[in-house]
C-alpha cells in the first residue's frame, strides 16, 4: 500500500472513531502534511527514504508540546496554549520523515490510569466485553493507545511516570514500551515527575516501536536528565560485550519470574496469559527462575508520595501570571498569594490533580518530610537495590558492585496489570471517585520499574486457544478481549534485549 493510502486510511479511521474521544486535535484533511507523505511516497519509490518512520503518521500525547498545534496537557490551565517551539522529539520524528497525526488525549498532566481525567472527556477503549458497556483505556497515554489500536495512526509517543504507556498498551491489545530513564529527551515534554518521566512508543508490534525507539534513542544537551554521550558509550560498549546477538544464541535466556508479582488478586486470563508466556519461553529453551523482589510491596506507596511531590513544585507555576490561563476576576484583593492564585488554580485544574498537589505538599511540609518523602526516598533506593541484586548484568550506573542473589536472571516476565480493562462507569460512579486507591492499584507492576529507571514493555499475549475460536463458531465470544498485557522488564540499558523477548512473546500462537 502506498504511504498516502496508508495516511488516508488513518485519516477516515479518525473520523470513524471519533466517538472514542483518542484525539484532543485530529489531523486536518488540508496541510502540507499531504505533499510530504506524497514526497515520501517518490523516496519510497526511488528508494531513498529517510527512515522506516519516512511518510508514516505519528500520533504525539497532548503534553508533548508542538508548534503547530495546541498543547492542553487535558487541563483548563493551559487553555488554547500553542507552545513556540517543538519537542526534541518532535523535531527527531519530522527529521525521520514522520508527519505528527494530531494531539492525543490523557489524564489531565498525565496524572491517572484510566484516561478519565481530561478536561475533553474520558477515552473509550474500542474492545469490548461482550457487553456495549465502554471500557476503560488504560492511562495516562490512553489516547495514544487507542489511537493506535483503531489504526488512527502508524504509531504513538506517549509518557511513561509510573506505567502510562505500559497500563494503556495492555488494555488495548498494543504494544507499549517505557525506554530505560534519560535515553530519550525530555526536553519539550511537560513534566508531572522529572525524575521518573520518560517518553514512551506505542505500535501496534514490537518491530515499529523499535523504529520509532531507534529514531529517538540520542543525546540532547538541552535536557539535563539526558544520557550524556560519554555514558551512552560506555553503556553499550559494557552491555555489548558479549553482542546481544550471542547473548540470544549462545545460551538460553534466564527468564525470572517475581513471586511478588503472583498476587491472589489476579483475575483468571492475566494468570492464564502469564503461565502461558512462560511455558512458551520454556519450550524455546530459555529457562525459568523464580525470584524474590521483597521491596516491591512497597513500592506503590513510595511512587505515590514522590510523584505527587515532585508534581507539587512542577505545577506550582501554573498561577495565570506567569503561566496558564487566568480566571476572570480582579487581581489581587489579598495579597499575591490572594484571590488571583486561588481562583486560577482552582479553576483551572481538575479534581485529580489538585488532590495529587495536596498529597504532595503535604509529603514536603515540614511535619510530614521525615515521615513520608526521605521514607520513600529510602524505599526507592531500595527497590533499585532489589533489581540490581537479582540482573545478572551489573547496572552501568551504579558506582560501587552490590551484592547478587545466588540466582540472577536477564529479564523478568510478569503481568502489566493485575486485571484486564474495568469498566469505565465502575471508574466514575462516585462511590469509587471517593476512593481513588482502587485506580492506584492498577499500578502496582508498572511502577516498581519506573522507580528503579528501568526498561519495560507490555505486548500482547493471547489468551483464547488460536485452533478453538473458529470451531466453536462463536465470534462474539472470541471478541477482541483475549489478549492479556504481558510485562518484561530489564536491566539499565538493556533496552534492545527487552524488544527482542517481547517480539518472541507477541508473536507467539499457543495450541494447547
Ligand atoms: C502463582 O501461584 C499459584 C498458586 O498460588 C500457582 O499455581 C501459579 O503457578 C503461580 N504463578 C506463577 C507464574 O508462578
Ligand atoms: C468500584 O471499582 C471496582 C474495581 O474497579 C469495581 O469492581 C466496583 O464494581 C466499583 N464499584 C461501583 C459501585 O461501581
Amino acid at each position: 500500500m502506498s504511504l498516502l493510502r496508508e495516511a488516508e486510511k488513518c485519516l477516515a479511521n479518525q473520523k470513524a472513531y471519533a466517538g472514542l474521544n483518542a484525539f484532543i486535535t485530529p489531523l486536518q484533511r488540508s496541510g502540507s502534511w499531504l505533499d510530504r507523505v506524497r514526497d515520501a511516497d517518490a523516496r519510497r519509490e526511488s528508494r531513498s527514504s529517510k527512515s522506516p518512520l519516512d511518510g508514516r503518521l505519528i500520533a504525539v500525547k497532548d503534553n508533548i508540546c508542538t508548534r503547530t498545534l495546541p498543547t492542553t496537557c487535558a487541563s483548563g490551565v493551559l487553555d488554547k496554549f500553542t507552545s513556540p517551539f517543538d519537542a526534541t522529539v518532535v523535531n527527531a520524528l519530522e527529521d525521520a520523515g514522520a508527519v505528527v497525526a494530531g494531539k492525543t488525549n490523557l489524564d489531565e498532566f498525565g496524572m491517572g490510569s484510566h484516561s478519565i481525567h481530561s478536561r475533553f472527556g474520558p477515552v473509550r477503549n474500542s474492545r469490548q466485553d461482550g457487553d456495549e458497556a465502554p471500557l476503560s483505556a488504560g492511562g495516562s497515554s490512553g489516547g495514544s493507545a487507542v489511537a493506535v489500536a483503531t489504526e488512527q495512526c502508524y504509531a504513538a509517543l506517549g509518557t511513561d511516570t509510573g506505567g502510562s504507556v505500559r497500563l494503556p498498551a495492555a488494555y488495548t491489545g498494543t504494544v507499549g514500551f517505557k525506554p530505560s530513564y534519560g535515553l530519550i529527551s525530555r526536553w519539550g515534554v511537560v513534566a508531572y515527575a522529572n525524575s521518573l518521566d520518560t517518553v514512551g512508543i506505542l505500535g501496534r508490534k514490537t518491530s515499529v516501536v523499535r523504529d520509532v525507539f531507534n529514531v529517538l534513542n540520542h543525546h540532547d544537551h538541552r535536557d539535563p536528565t539526558n544520557l550524556s554521550p560519554s555514558s551512552r558509550s560506555r553503556i553499550s560498549s559494557y552491555l555489548a560485550t558479549p553482542p546481544l546477538s550471542d547473548r540470544l544464541t549462545s545460551r538460553p535466556l534466564r527468564i525470572g519470574v517475581p513471586l511478588e508479582y503472583n498476587l491472589s488478586e489476579l483475575t483468571e486470563p492475566v494468570r492464564r496469559a502469564w503461565l502461558r508466556s512462560l511455558a512458551h519461553l520454556e519450550k524455546q529453551g530459555h529457562t525459568l527462575h523464580p525470584i524474590s523482589l521483597p521491596t516491591t510491596k512497597l513500592a506503590l506507596s513510595a511512587y505515590y508520595v514522590l510523584a505527587p511531590a515532585e508534581a507539587s513544585s512542577n505545577l506550582a507555576k501554573y498561577d495565570g501570571v506567569r503561566y496558564g490561563t487566568r480566571a476572570e476576576g480582579p487581581d489581587s484583593e489579598e495579597g499575591p498569594n490572594g484571590y488571583l492564585y486561588a481562583k486560577t488554580r482552582g479553576e483551572g485544574f481538575g479534581a485529580e490533580v489538585k488532590r495529587r498537589i495536596l498529597l504532595g505538599s503535604f509529603s514536603l511540609s515540614a511535619d510530614a518530610m521525615d515521615n513520608y518523602f526521605i521514607q520513600a526516598q529510602r524505599v526507592r533506593r531500595l527497590v533499585q537495590a532489589d533489581f540490581d541484586a537479582i540482573f545478572s548484568t551489573e547496572n552501568p550506573l551504579r558506582a560501587s558492585a552490590i551484592e547478587r542473589q545466588e540466582t540472577t536472571v536477564d529479564v523478568l516476565i510478569g503481568p502489566t496489570a493485575p486485571s484486564t480493562p474495568p469498566r469505565l462507569s465502575s471508574l466514575l460512579d462516585a462511590s469509587n471517585q471517593s476512593s481513588p486507591l482502587n485506580a492506584y492499584v492498577t499500578d502496582v507492576f508498572t511502577v516498581p520499574a519506573s522507580l528503579a529507571g528501568l526498561p519495560a514493555i507490555s505486548v500482547p499475549v493471547s489468551v483464547s486457544d488460536s485452533t478453538s475460536s473458529s470451531q466453536h463458531g462463536s465470534e462474539n465470544e472470541s471478541s477482541d478481549t483475549d489478549t492479556v498485557g504481558i510485562q518484561v522488564i530489564g536491566q539499565y540499558g538493556d533496552d534492545e534485549l527487552v524488544l527482542k523477548v517481547g517480539e518472541i512473546l507477541e508473536h507467539a500462537t499457543f495450541v494447547e
